[in-house]
């Protein structure tokens, strides 16, 4: 019977090794034991060469209506064709961003604070497990406030939050946050947090960058880093010369805002970031590009 001859045939193949699938698998730090849909959650956000441009607009849950995120979706429009993952809240979500569009979707779930409140470290959870499989998210992000007097409380919070994503394959960013006090980012408090963000469980670490031992912060953590970005720089070049320090030391790409979105040419910046992520460009040969991009050459 040709149908038995088939089976027989499989069953050699397989016997011979054939069949196992090796590979290929993407170069992701800490991520060889994750089940199935956590990896391919994550997948989805880190690309081929193990780089990711995250594009966050998520400001405004602390913030209110931060400069050029007034109508978040007239900002991100032409922006969203060059970005790994879209971190954004549930209302802005489902407020200004088409569900037919084909982006990874990184959910804010912590908040509870605002920038005329007390204190901005006194964050929660603000976002259920149900909402996060309704919204179709390839991962959440939350703040931990190490060193602050709510650090007990963030990072509770962080873990209560892996130890329930971790049922359901979705993977945890955490967001190493200092509040106002910009002055906390040295590589010794910024290794520190991020290490122990690594230890609570997140599969994905988002951190400022510092001038001195940014290599220590990104080896100092088991799972991907990847450059937060802070106020707006003075210069492109300054941006440039960040991010690709940044990548050289360790990082795997970036989750920049408002050097993006508040400049003068957001798509030029974007795509210029996109060049030093993922095609190797360095400051100079970004700001090249990024001049030819504004001059539409
Ligand atoms: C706000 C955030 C932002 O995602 C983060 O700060 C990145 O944006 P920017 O580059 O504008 O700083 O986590 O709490």
């Amino acid at each position: 019977m040709a149908d038995a001859a088939g089976i027989l045939e499989a069953r050699e193949v397989c016997e011979a090794g054939q069949s196992c699938y090796t590979g290929p698998f993407k170069p992701m730090k800490g991520m060889s034991n994750l089940d199935w849909g956590m990896r391919n959650r994550l997948s989805r956000l880190i690309k081929a060469d193990g780089h990711t441009q995250f594009l966050p607009i998520d400001h405004g849950y602390f913030q209110g209506p931060t400069r050029c995120l007034e109508c978040p979706d007239q900002t991100i429009k032409e922006l969203l064709p060059y970005a790994d993952g879209l971190f954004v809240t549930r209302g802005v979500l489902r407020a200004s961003v088409s569900p037919d569009l084909d982006i990874p979707i990184i959910l804010r779930v912590s908040g509870g604070s605002s920038v005329v409140g007390e204190d901005l470290a006194d964050e929660i959870i603000t976002t259920s497990v149900e909402e996060m499989l309704r919204l179709n998210v390839a991962a959440v992000g939350l703040s931990v406030f190490v060193g602050s007097q709510y650090e007990r409380q963030t990072l509770q919070s962080l873990a209560e939050l892996v130890s329930t994503c971790e049922d359901f394959g979705i993977p945890v960013m955490a967001v190493t946050a200092v509040g106002k006090e910009l002055e906390k980012r040295t590589s010794r408090y910024l290794g520190l947090a991020c290490r122990i963000c690594a230890e609570l469980g997140a599969k994905v670490v988002k951190t400022y960058y510092c001038d001195e031992g940014f290599d220590k912060v990104t080896h100092g953590c088991p799972v991907p880093v990847v450059i937060a970005g802070g106020p707006k720089c003075s210069s492109e070049l300054e941006v440039f010369d960040f991010v690709y320090d940044g990548m050289q030391k360790g990082a795997i790409g970036v989750n920049l805002g408002r050097n993006i979105w508040q400049h003068e040419h957001p798509l030029p910046m974007m795509r210029a970031l996109n060049g030093v992520i993922h095609d190797g460009l360095n400051p100079r040969q970004a700001q090249e590009f990024y001049r030819e991009l504004v001059s539409g050459a």
